[in-house]
């Protein structure tokens, strides 16, 4: 989903080390089709050239209010005119105090109360000169102002120590971004979404599992946090967390299930996009099961608990979505899925469509309704089918009618 497709994004690189990371991070914005305008600090430019900048956005990288920079004009009206987004990146602990004080002194921080979008700091700076409570105070008053932090890392720092106040992550950077622009219909919404395959232990060194990668369930984890929702990803796979999302790891279907009930009664909307196991060996052996032991091996399975009927039959008010991964009569099996397992909405995919399913950083699905309608989509990227599974959520009536009732609770 292409939300910086065609926005103007003004980024403002401070005089710290980072500044070089704003080159690569430039680049990203401009691939995700922003159209990206630079202003450097005087200070930025002792640590890289504007012409980088310049050659990455095809803009002038801009740094003073009068003189050559300006051509005359109001250079920081136009620019604060034109932005959908603002965006400090590395943020040093001078600018974020100029911007908490409301100077205006340079291009910078003139264009920063000119504008009317929103904003965003990235601070980087040495580990002490993060901790100092001016620091703190001023990124404080920042944030309640509603500017958004994008809090540093902890990690190897350029001046030798260790410690917290690396630049975030460019992802991160990058989607705080994209949740700064894209719509805000999850706002205040805490969804659950469950991602991958869950493992059934057979021993103490293998298990039974599936073909599922998680990231169908990354991906609408990823989407719901970009549309403003607190998201817990209940996750049996293996990749790394999306930016903003709270991730805890399960193995077995007794586990995800046990994970479901202690956040469920919190939830707005679930999401079960794992590939959980029908079956689970009867008896998990100890010890490593030997092949000399045995000429044949037979594994008794037993059952798992079906996940989505457990949490319908517990559910109050909240809503259910689920997936149905079939290998024929997609309609019909999805269907009777969404009504058997008493849900709101059911996604389904013939995982043996090339570009669909298991692994696949492509999908093709059908949202189907409770009422029998259908939305057949065509293929595409994971993201994208994640934003269109939770405009289908937004259309439901459950949906709409929580929305009243929490608005204004918890917004960031
Ligand atoms: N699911 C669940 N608990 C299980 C198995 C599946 O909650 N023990 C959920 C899945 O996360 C998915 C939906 O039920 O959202 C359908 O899963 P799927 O594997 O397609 O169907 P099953 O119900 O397992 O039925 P079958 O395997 O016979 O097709």
């Amino acid at each position: 989903m292409r939300i910086l497709e065609g926005k103007t994004i003004i980024l403002g690189i401070s005089g710290g080390i980072a500044a070089y990371k704003g080159a690569e991070l430039c680049r990203l914005l401009v691939q995700e089709g922003a159209a990206v305008r630079v202003i450097m600090t005087r200070a930025a430019r002792e640590f890289i050239n504007p012409l980088t900048f310049s050659t990455l956005t095809g803009f002038p990288a801009l740094t003073e209010i009068f003189g050559v920079d300006s051509g005359g004009t109001l250079t920081h009206i136009d620019l604060a005119r034109a932005a959908d987004l603002f965006l400090v990146a590395p943020a040093t602990a001078n600018i974020l105090g100029k911007l908490a004080a409301g100077l205006a002194d340079d291009l910078l921080t003139t264009t920063a109360l000119a504008v009317d979008c929103p904003t965003l700091v990235a601070p980087a700076m040495n580990v002490n000169m993060f901790a100092k409570a001016v620091v703190q105070d001023n990124l404080a008053l920042l944030q309640r102002r509603g500017w958004g932090i994008i809090e540093p890392e902890e990690g190897f720092l350029a001046c030798g120590t260790t410690g917290k106040g690396r630049l975030a992550s460019l992802e991160r950077i990058v989607a705080a971004c994209r949740r700064a622009l894209a719509p805000r219909d999850f706002q205040d919404r805490t969804v659950l979404v469950t991602a991958g395959g869950t493992r059934e232990p057979l021993d103490p060194v293998r298990y039974i599992g599936n073909y599922s990668s998680g990231k169908m369930g990354y991906a609408l984890a990823r989407a719901a946090w970009e549309r403003g929702a607190r998201v817990t990803l209940i996750s049996a796979s293996q990749l790394p967390p999306p930016p903003g999302v709270e991730v805890v790891p399960v193995e077995r279907a007794a586990e995800m299930l046990a994970c479901l009930q202690e956040h469920f009664a919190a939830a707005d909307v679930v999401i079960m996009a794992a590939a959980v196991a029908d079956f689970r060996p009867a008896r998990v052996a100890g010890r490593k099961i030997k092949k000399e032991d045995q000429q044949e091996l037979t594994v008794h399975l037993k059952p798992t608990e079906d996940i989505l009927t457990a949490l319908a039959q517990a559910r109050r008010n909240q809503l259910l979505v689920g997936f149905a991964a079939e290998t024929e009569d997609l309609l019909a099996n999805a269907g009777h899925k969404l009504a058997a397992k008493g849900l709101d909405l059911i996604v389904a995919n013939n995982i043996t469509r090339p570009g669909a399913g298991f692994g696949s950083e492509t999908n093709i699905v059908t949202i189907i309704y409770p009422g029998g309608q259908y939305t057949e989509l065509p293929q595409l990227p994971k993201l994208e089918v994640a934003y269109r599974i939770l405009d289908a959520i937004t259309t439901l009536p459950r949906f709409q009618r929580g929305e009243s009732g929490r608005k204004g609770r918890n917004s960031e």
